[in-house]
């Protein structure tokens, strides 16, 4: 969640790293720090509570160097604090580090430094693994930095800068993602490729338990037990421009607005109409494998958790597959049960969740079979998975997801129609939805237009200390998603019911200062939902129905286009998107960047 960045090469460092930790701020921003090596050989830090403008305004005018290391900070040991922020070093300053993860026995090694003799300036975690590189007695730093690694527990995406070493910086990866950036003459080291792309596009992602050395002109990769590991570059298909915010005032909305194009590219290449199939290249599940699923267990966490909800429905209905979603964090607790015969398939925007990667690594180790549905190429969870399917949204770098919900259920549609045209979904049944994928887009267009009239909506009930949001089956885990999108963003108490629930206690909730919203697809289900929406009526409830034809117990409907039955859920929230922005923007809320949250949460 936190964010590193850092360069060796031949250019003015300090411009450098700090605009990379302004591309990095989305990942966490209660402090910022840089060191670099001066000219001869010393290290300078400079480091600031608040945001990475704050840090900036400290850098004094001479501060050059052409070696350094960065961070963002989101807290977890101490508060936010100019001591707290990273770098950290000894107290002679011969050591800086900054460091991703969290040191589980730092407080037993503190106390044991701190008997030692060792005084510390702050209370991190981090803190502890600079004390121990500095008094590793070592010759190079690579076995200073593998020495003191070997005596913490926990995890760490880290780099490293040494007084008496200033021809390179040495970094470290185990469960926090740690990038190379390979440049001419220069090289970059990141947490997340968005503060490497604007300069250099080759990249190599380290494996957890994996080092590396940075020098200028050359690099290698290392285990932390030092046998050398082989390291080819890759290219990111990210563009630099794609990290930017297009004219729009917030990520959250370009975001928004980029989802028919997202959605055309998740689709692109795919479609099969010979055999009304899709193509997915990296399941690596062979037709007699797919035939032998008997389960489907989708594991993830926040949104990504509510779109494998929908992609749970999706192949039960598609594929005949039994399939459900869990919270990945809450199934790694509970010792489940893992059967051979399920397919697990593990759903994350950013590929490094700590908690679904946890799941798949314990899944992994009991010999099931885990696909991956994400966003990030080369991410963690990606290459830790048996196969799968990347879900091409694009970089998104507003905390609040959107455009990578939405690719992601549309990944989920491909993956059911894939499994559903292996078994027992018909020719007409398979040509009837990849027409209704091909709708798609188009359709997303009609949705955004309505965005005045959205916004307009928005300020209505922006007042509203609580909202009730429901659904039913289909329209429940749409429902979900939306009162997390508003609750997250704009920090208005929300609740997400099935409303075949209503009866069963939330009807107390309702009365004229409890808005709902109800989903209300033209699906089978189109008079129960009816049903509810009068049982709401009746208790003077305010009703904003999002649905295919004007409700008349609603006081306000958004009407959306309708697609397949099945498909609906995709476009339903989309609306709901834009309502949780525009609440949110009315209220004055930090959109992009909301209290508390981080993008990619890799601790537990
Ligand atoms: C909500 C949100 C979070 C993430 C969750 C999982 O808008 O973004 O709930 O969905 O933290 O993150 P990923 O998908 O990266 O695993």
């Amino acid at each position: 969640m936190c964010g590193i960045v850092g360069y060796i090469g031949r250019r003015d460092v300090a411009p450098l790293l700090l605009e990379g930790l302004q591309r990095l701020e989305y990942r966490g921003y209660d402090s910022a720090g840089i060191v670099i090596t001066g000219k001869s050989g010393e290290l300078r830090t400079v480091k600031a509570k608040g945001r990475v403008r704050d840090l900036e305004a400290r850098v004094p005018k001479r501060f050059a160097g052409t070696t350094g290391i960065a961070h963002t900070r989101w807290a977890t040991h101490g508060a936010p604090s100019d001591a707290n922020a990273h770098p950290h070093a000894d107290a002679a300053g011969a050591v800086s580090i900054v460091h991703n993860g969290i040191i589980d026995n730092a407080s037993e090694l503190r106390a044991r430094l701190t008997a030692e003799g060792t005084v510390f300036a702050s209370e991190t975690d981090t803190e502890v693994l600079a004390h121990l590189i500095a008094r590793s007695q070592a010759d190079t730093l690579e076995q200073k930095v593998s020495e003191a690694l070997r005596s913490i527990e926990g995890t760490y995406g880290l780099a490293v800068l040494h007084r008496d070493f200033p021809d390179r910086i040495v970094v470290a990866r185990n469960g926090s993602p740690v990038v190379l950036g390979i440049g001419e003459k220069e090289m970059f080291v990141a947490s997340d490729v968005a503060a490497l792309v604007a300069h250099t596009r080759q990249v190599v992602t380290l494996a957890d338990g994996e080092m590396a050395t940075l020098k200028a002109d050359d690099f290698r990769t290392y285990t932390t037990e030092g046998s050398r590991t082989t390291a080819t570059p890759t290219t990111v298909e990210w563009e630099a421009e794609s990290y930017d915010m297009g004219g729009h005032d917030t990520y959250m909305h370009k975001e928004i607005a980029e989802q028919a194009e997202a959605v055309d590219r998740v689709l692109r290449g795919r479609i099969d109409d010979k055999f009304a199939t899709v193509h997915l290249g990296g399941l690596n599940l062979d037709p007699r494998e797919a035939r032998s699923v008997r389960r489907i267990k989708i594991l993830g966490c926040g949104t990504s958790y509510h779109a494998g909800q929908i992609g749970a429905q999706l192949i039960e209905e598609l594929a005949r597959i039994p399939a459900d979603a869990e919270p990945a964090s809450e199934f790694r607790y509970r010792n489940p049960v893992v059967d051979p015969d399920t397919l697990y398939v593990a759903v994350s925007q950013s590929g490094e969740t700590y908690d679904v990667l946890a799941a798949v690594q314990e899944l992994k180790r009991k010999g099931a079979r885990v696909l991956g549905v994400v966003n990030v190429v080369g991410s963690a969870i990606a290459r830790e998975a048996d196969g799968g399917t990347y879900v091409h949204a694009g970089p998104e770098v507003c905390v609040v997801s959107t455009k990578c919900f939405t690719n992601t259920v549309v990944a989920f549609a491909l993956l059911a129609l894939h499994l559903g045209r292996i078994r027992d979904l018909s020719v007409a049944d398979g040509r009837r939805i990849i027409e209704g994928l091909r709708r798609l887009p188009g359709q997303i267009d009609e949705i955004l237009k309505a965005e005045p009239e959205i916004k307009r909506l928005a300020l209505h009930f922006a007042d509203a200390k609580s909202m009730l949001f429901i659904g039913r089956v289909r329209g429940y885990p749409v429902a979900r998603e939306a009162s997390l999108k508003l609750k997250e963003v704009s920090y208005i108490h929300a609740e997400a019911y099935p409303a075949s629930e209503l009866k069963h206690g939330p009807l107390a909730l309702v009365e004229p200062a409890m808005p709902t919203v109800a989903i209300v697809p033209d699906d089978e289900l189109l008079e129960k939902n009816r049903a509810a929406l009068e049982e709401i009526k009746a208790r003077s409830g305010r009703i904003l129905a999002v649905a295919h034809q004007e409700q008349e117990k609603a006081d306000h409907t958004i009407i959306v286009p309708k697609n397949e039955d099945e498909l609906d859920p995709i476009l339903m929230g989309i609306p709901l998107q834009l309502f949780a922005y525009h609440t949110a923007l009315a209220l004055g809320r930090d959109i992009d960047k909301p209290r508390n949250l981080a993008k990619s949460v890799t601790v537990e």
